[in-house]
């Protein structure tokens, strides 16, 4: 099925929005006055096998918490700041939004804010809502740190390359409906450290997210002139939480095996997710990853150390596929 809509609705960045016309069939949707695609939507076009030869590790990964999504995390308040973190001392627990100086906000219409701790002391930085959302791969360099792998994918190299096949897999379906989009992306990949990259495919990095309802939101840092792959995986039960573009009101039912391509830059969310388990995986490749060698010159050793995810997740706000290449 092809579809050609105009933009319908206008939505706000960072809320909640619920879509009813959902597709759960193979699907193709362009805008129509632009005529570019929006999404491609398959079903069932990825083998179980893939799936299996995930390791567990991946999984569990995916439900560290991050603090740093933005506007896919929502609007910032007391209540997404403190969920999942019951087993915080009281006092480390956010009470009160506040802006830079210390004064309350009733309300704030940012995804990001500072806070008061319930023992008076005021946060250093400004932080999200909590989600279970994490980053797989490599990262490229921003304002603080070099080009580098994700410190869990370098202390955990073997359970990450059990992603490798389907990124394999991925990438030949992306090849075989955009050859000019994934040349696109291929040259700009081959222009980067191989260190940092996923092998036979024209991805640099994965976003895990975890049980993850996204507000609106738009992906950053992702190569401009090429497509974001997506799937999930079905580790429990759970109905919902279509991933969907509100602007042209309708949503796609992307379950296990099933594969969107998708351009992360037209405003997506999700519906909300009833049950646990819905692991999605967004795939992409960094934009400036070709950047990592700098002035002409291979990097250095230094170039290519690890940092903490804690820190990963500061930049992220300042540059991040904020998951938002995920968020998804
Ligand atoms: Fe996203």
């Amino acid at each position: 099925m092809e579809i050609f809509s105009r933009k319908v609705k206008k939505v706000e960045l960072g809320d909640f929005i619920n879509t009813e016309n959902i597709i759960d069939q193979d699907c193709d949707l362009y805008d129509k006055e632009s005529g570019e695609i929006i999404f491609l939507f398959r079903k069932k076009i990825i083998d179980e096998k893939y799936y299996k030869n995930i390791h567990k590790g991946i999984i569990n990964h995916s439900r560290t918490i991050s603090n740093n999504r933005g506007n896919s995390a929502g609007k910032t308040t007391i209540e997404g700041l403190n969920k999942f973190q019951e087993n915080w001392k009281p006092s480390a627990h956010p009470v009160e939004l506040v802006d830079r100086k210390g004064n309350i906000i009733e309300n704030t219409k940012s995804s990001s804010s500072f806070f008061k701790y319930a023992d008076g002391r005021i946060s250093k930085r400004a932080r999200s809502n909590n989600v279970q959302s994490q980053a797989l791969g490599g990262f490229d360099r921003s304002n603080i740190h070099p080009c580098r792998l994700t410190h869990w994918t370098k202390k955990n190299l073997t359970k990450y390359e059990t992603m490798y096949p389907i990124c394999e897999r991925i990438s030949e379906i992306y090849f075989s409906y955009f050859p000019d989009k994934y040349y696109y992306q291929k040259d700009r990949y081959d222009e980067s450290p191989q260190e940092f990259l996923i092998p036979n495919s024209p991805f640099s990095t994965i976003t895990l997210n975890c049980d993850f309802r996204t507000a609106c939101h738009q992906d950053k840092g992702d190569f401009k002139n090429g497509m974001t792959c997506f799937s999930v995986y079905e580790d429990d039960e759970w109905i919902g939480g279509e991933l969907c573009f509100p602007e042209y009101d309708i949503g796609v039912n992307v379950r296990q095996g099933d594969l969107l391509i998708f351009n992360p830059h037209i405003v997506h969310c999700n519906n909300a997710i009833d049950g646990k388990g819905r692991v999605s995986f967004v795939f992409y490749l960094r934009e400036k990853m070709n950047l990592c060698y700098a002035k002409d010159k291979k990097p250095s050793l230094s170039e290519t150390t690890i940092i903490s995810s804690s820190i990963l997740g500061q930049m992220y706000s300042s540059s991040g596929s904020e998951t938002d290449s995920s968020g998804t």
